[in-house]
């Protein structure tokens, strides 16, 4: 079986990974939260600059471990951060040239959503829901090559809407995790907030109504509101740091964001059965399926409904390599591939179905560099 390698740089992660047969052989993930925590979100100019400089090095590491052997390159080319996939998308032609082995741009929703398929089997067709920075989307998953978007951000994405929430109470950056684990030590009050954007009749969604009521809850609570960020930023510090009325309040705002979540997926199942296109299972994908509230409510959705729900493992949840060079390897072994003219898409933009047949695996003569 081929070994895929893959790169990630589409925000604030730089990842390589090599992948076969569906398994991950080795992973190098760097993380620059810390850079990006110093101004509250990812600026993209240090993003792409970071990448530029850290990916060569976990690249060569990547390789040296693994002593070579890669088969075909595959990257994220968007949607992301302009600039970051440039780097990866450059690195990655130049590698695949030098190697003489295809290449393969990929949808980074794509791999997210293909992401649990690198712990088990994906029961298609499938219910999508592909939660992150900068998406909230739900998708029909017939095989790994085949999405359909139902539902989609109109706004705010959910994690986007977890970011948000944490800066407003000065919790440190990222926001989604450390809200999470401080709102597991407390109960909901499910009347808090609105469950945002479910009186309607459609699969989208809207964040930046609750948005809007965390921020002016919290501006007429302004106890809430963590004085100075404790040293360090780490988990434990913040708990300590936090008025105790905080995970309560937390607790409540992910629970609007699971239920939203779980009512537009009910929503979907009920379509599809009316559409005579029932699904086999759920996905939960992106960043946000890390999210204790939103995975625990997939689960009793399953199980309302007997359908097996595949939850991705936490470190396959967010960004990383391994996820991009599984969807990869789907399409070169497919013998779709791209050429040295793939161009990044940046966010907002729809990422094109543009592999072309015969680039991939059982394609034509590799380049010999000699
Ligand atoms: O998929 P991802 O790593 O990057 C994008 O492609 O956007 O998702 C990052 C997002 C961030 O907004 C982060 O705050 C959120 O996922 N996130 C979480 C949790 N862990 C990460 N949100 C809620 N609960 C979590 N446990
Ligand atoms: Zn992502």
């Amino acid at each position: 079986m081929p070994r895929v390698l893959g790169i990630e740089t589409s925000c604030d992660e730089t990842g390589v990974a090599l992948v076969q047969d569906g398994m991950i052989l080795a992973q190098e993930l760097a993380s620059q939260a810390e850079l990006h925590s110093l101004f509250g979100g990812v600026v993209p100019e240090l993003a792409s600059r970071r990448h530029l400089t850290v990916l060569p090095r976990l690249c060569d590491e990547l390789l040296h471990r693994c002593g070579g052997g890669v088969d075909g390159v595959a990257v994220a080319r968007g949607p992301g951060l302009l600039g970051a996939l440039l780097v990866g998308l450059n690195y990655a032609k130049g590698l695949a040239f030098s190697l003489g082995v295809p290449l393969a741009g990929v949808n980074h929703l794509h791999a997210h959503l293909l992401a649990p398929g690198l712990e088990g089997d994906i029961p298609y067709p499938a219910l999508g829901l592909l939660v992150s920075g900068g998406h909230s989307h739900i998708y029909r998953m017939d095989s790994p090559v085949e999405f359909e978007l139902l539902g989609r951000t109109l706004d705010d994405a959910a994690g986007e809407a977890f970011d948000k929430a944490a800066k407003v109470l000065n919790l440190p950056y990222p926001g989604g995790a450390i809200i999470d684990s401080l709102a597991r030590e407390a109960e909901p009050i499910p009347e808090l907030f609105p469950i945002p954007y479910v009186d309607n009749d459609n699969l989208d969604f809207s964040f930046s109504g609750l948005k809007t009521a965390f921020a002016n809850h919290a501006a007429s609570n302004p106890h809430l509101r963590l004085r100075s960020l404790p040293g360090e930023g780490s988990v434990n510090s913040t708990k300590e740091a936090v008025h105790p009325e905080v995970p309560g309040v937390l607790a409540s705002f992910s629970h609007s964001v699971s239920e939203a979540c779980r009512i537009k997926l009910a929503r979907a199942l009920d379509r599809e059965a009316q559409r005579r296109m029932p699904v086999a299972g759920l996905v939960l994908a992106g960043g946000v399926a890390a999210n204790s509230f939103l995975r625990d409510s997939m689960v009793s959705l399953a199980r309302e409904r007997d359908l097996p729900v595949i939850l991705p493992s936490f470190a396959l949840c967010t960004d990383n390599a391994a996820m991009v060079a599984l969807a990869g390897g789907v399409l070169l072994e497919r013998n779709l591939g791209h050429d040295n003219s793939l161009d990044a898409v940046p966010r907002g933009r729809k990422v094109p179905d543009d592999a072309v047949s015969g680039l991939g695996f059982a394609g034509g003569e590799r380049v010999d560099i000699g």
